[in-house]
């Protein structure tokens, strides 16, 4: 039997990103966060809206910061099409991008209706993160020696070789200090544990493996573009304090639980799109020139594992008839 694949989505949804990046790019290095977000959400609710699909969000962000969000139970596209959950970021790295420093992205993963893991009120979750060689290989519950040795195996490196990637909080000291007991290389980040977690399925990335407390919503959405790319991400709920403890309990969460790729996006049909806001090792940045600015995304597709660079120009003086608004 011949399967041509059919429409892929991640091709309009980059749509969706570059909208939102072009209108957060205006807002780099501003000091104004909310506003970076604020464009950047309505960047993507606008052209999500033209998206023919029949979509919920589900993975909306703004919890913690209360900021300007796509809401959880959204709906979103034209209401005919394939029935989709929808995981958005509009900006990962909303102080990156308000401060000009590298490394925000905006994007947006779609899966199969009900597929999608809700975390509810809770926004963080412990997580170890790796690429295509060394899935199936790790354990979330297992030390991070173990970890590393595992992942040094598979990648045929000395654990001295390793680099783990860390989002740099007090809460991740433990996870610092075990990676450097093991004698394994450390790369820190100020933001975008999203990116992290695509780098350590990046062959170039020179990136192993990702340990650490992150978002909830950065981790299904990562899970979506490691479905994507053939790699695994583990994570457990981590509450911060008693009242999310009881909320947990209430709704139902099990905070023991560790929560592997099919607990977070249990879907085999997933899209996913990110483009760059300011310059990151994942992707370029915005950049204006005259008249028009360049955007550079990726898309990727589960079912058929592509996965594609795209550069693209955007001229202004055509979008401002369309959305003067959103094309500033
Ligand atoms: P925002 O852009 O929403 O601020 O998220 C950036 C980020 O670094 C994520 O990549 C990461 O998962 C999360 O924040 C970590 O949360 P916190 O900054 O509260 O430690």
């Amino acid at each position: 039997m011949v399967e041509v694949p059919e429409r892929n989505l991640g091709l309009e949804l980059v749509r969706v990103t570059e909208t939102a990046a072009l209108a957060a790019a205006r807002w780099q290095g501003r000091g104004d966060k909310e506003a970076a977000d604020q464009a950047a959400v309505d960047g993507m609710r606008l052209i999500l809206s033209h998206i023919e699909i029949d979509g919920t969000i589900i993975i909306g962000e703004g919890e913690k910061d209360e900021a300007p969000m796509l809401h959880n139970g959204e709906r979103v596209g034209t209401g005919r099409g394939m029935a989709v959950d929808v995981a958005v970021d509009p900006v990962d790295g909303t102080t990156l991008t308000s401060e000009g420093m590298p490394g925000a992205v905006s994007v947006i993963a779609i899966a199969e209706e009900g597929s999608m893991y809700a975390p509810g009120s809770l926004v963080y979750m412990d997580k170890i993160a790796v690429g295509p060689p060394a899935a199936g290989m790790i354990d979330l519950e297992a030390p991070v020696a173990h970890n590393l040795s595992q992942v040094s195996k598979a990648l045929d490196k000395d654990i001295s070789e390793l680099t783990a990637i860390i989002l740099n909080r007090p809460r991740n000291a433990p996870y610092i200090d075990a990676v450097r007991q093991a004698g394994a290389r450390i790369r820190l980040i100020r933001d975008g544990d999203v990116a992290g977690a695509i780098a350590t399925a990046q062959e170039d990335s020179g990136i192993d493996i990702l340990f650490g407390i992150g978002g909830s919503p950065e981790a299904v959405i990562a899970a979506a573009a490691l479905k994507c790319m053939g790699g695994e991400q583990q994570c457990r709920l981590w509450p911060r304090d008693d009242t999310e403890r009881a909320y947990a309990a209430e709704a139902g969460h099990d905070l023991e639980r560790v929560l592997t790729m099919k607990d977070l996006v249990n879907s085999d049909n997933v899209f996913f799109a990110a483009t760059g806001i300011t310059d990151g090792e994942l992707l370029d940045g915005v950049k204006y020139k005259h008249h028009n600015a360049t955007t550079h995304s990726v898309v990727m597709r589960s079912k058929t594992g592509s996965i594609r660079s795209m550069r693209a120009t955007h001229d202004f003086t055509k979008l401002r008839r369309l959305s003067a608004l959103i094309y500033e």
